[in-house]
């Protein structure tokens, strides 16, 4: 494994490892504190984040390795300077370089230049530290994944396009809801579905939010408005009419149904706040293991460089 740009690009040892890596590194923190000593990582940011910035500053600091954040004014990718005198720079100086980005043409371009382990911290079409992160979490509470039934509600965005890569590859079965016009990109919905087959998992798309929510043993929303989209946000929440995770949806999943949701949250748009609190929701959990998850990311990238 060079880089983490997209779950289409993993195999499934590499998943695999992944998690096994990420479950031993939450148990057992201090025996990882040198596994980055000495090495510097350099996170650009062309996006505002909480979760992201967090988990990988003091995921790197608790591995024994440095940061150094890059905001948006720093760098402006692509536009101050190239991609490729970015990729080329940074490689002198750190030893891996995390990148939040629009479009996803500059994570890629970044790692096919630079000479380090590239990290998608999230671009507008995928977000793999969140779906990593989110599957890590729905196996610590239910010990049998391929029997569970994801559900999720909302855009078909980035988040939805990594989860619907990571289901497929795991023989997770999935369904997803969004309003017309809004669904996932229609070639990633049909590979994704031919990898599910292969393991007997099923991936359907919905165009109504019940249709989907029905035996759910997962529900899982996102935003209706992603970063960069804010301009389209009263646009979209008329269009998304129908689509709020809430008690009525809630009612026609399974009884135990867990509640999902990557955060940041918009609290009575995509998801009540009465759903966020109940106890089924494992959103913080999720959140936590963006940690886990990600330390358990640089310690296999820097394993497998050697
Ligand atoms: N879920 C997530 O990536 O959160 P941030 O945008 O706060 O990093
Ligand atoms: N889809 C959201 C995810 C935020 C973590 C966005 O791109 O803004």
């Amino acid at each position: 494994m060079k880089d983490l740009i997209a779950i289409r690009d993993l195999t499934n040892n590499e998943i695999n490892d992944i998690f096994s890596l990420a479950q031993k590194v939450k148990k057992n923190k201090n025996k990882y504190s040198k596994v980055l000593s000495g090495k510097s990582v350099a996170l650009i940011f062309q996006k505002p984040s909480l979760r992201t910035r967090v988990s990988f500053e003091v995921g790197i600091d608790q591995l024994g390795g440095s940061s150094i954040y890059l905001g948006h004014k720093e760098i402006n990718l692509g536009v101050r300077e190239s991609v490729f005198d970015v990729a080329k720079t940074l490689s002198r100086y750190v030893d891996a370089i995390m990148l939040r980005t629009f479009e996803h043409k500059y994570v890629s371009e970044l790692a096919e230049h630079a000479d380090v382990p590239v990290i998608n911290g999230l671009s507008d079409l995928f977000h793999p530290c969140q779906a990593l992160s989110d599957i890590f979490t729905i196996k610590e509470k239910r010990s049998n994944i391929k029997k569970v039934l994801i559900s999720y509600i909302g855009d078909g965005n980035n988040v939805c396009n990594s989860l619907l890569y990571l289901c497929a590859k795991l023989g997770i079965s999935l369904n997803i809801a969004s309003p017309q016009g809004y669904s996932p990109d229609n070639e990633i919905v049909r590979k994704a579905k031919e990898i599910a087959r292969e393991l007997s998992a099923v991936i359907n798309v919905f165009t109504d939010a019940k249709s989907a929510a029905a035996g759910a043993d997962v529900l899982y929303t996102d935003v209706w408005a992603s970063m960069g989209q804010e301009a389209e946000r009263e646009k979209r929440i008329l269009d998304f009419k129908g689509f709020q995770i809430n008690d009525q949806l809630l009612s026609i999943a399974k009884k135990d149904c867990l509640i999902m949701h990557c955060l940041p949250a918009h609290r009575d748009e995509e998801i009540t706040d009465s759903v966020l609190k109940t106890n089924n929701a494992i959103v913080f959990d999720q959140a936590e293991n963006r940690l886990h998850v990600q330390k358990a990311v640089l310690i296999k990238l820097f394993k497998d460089k050697k």
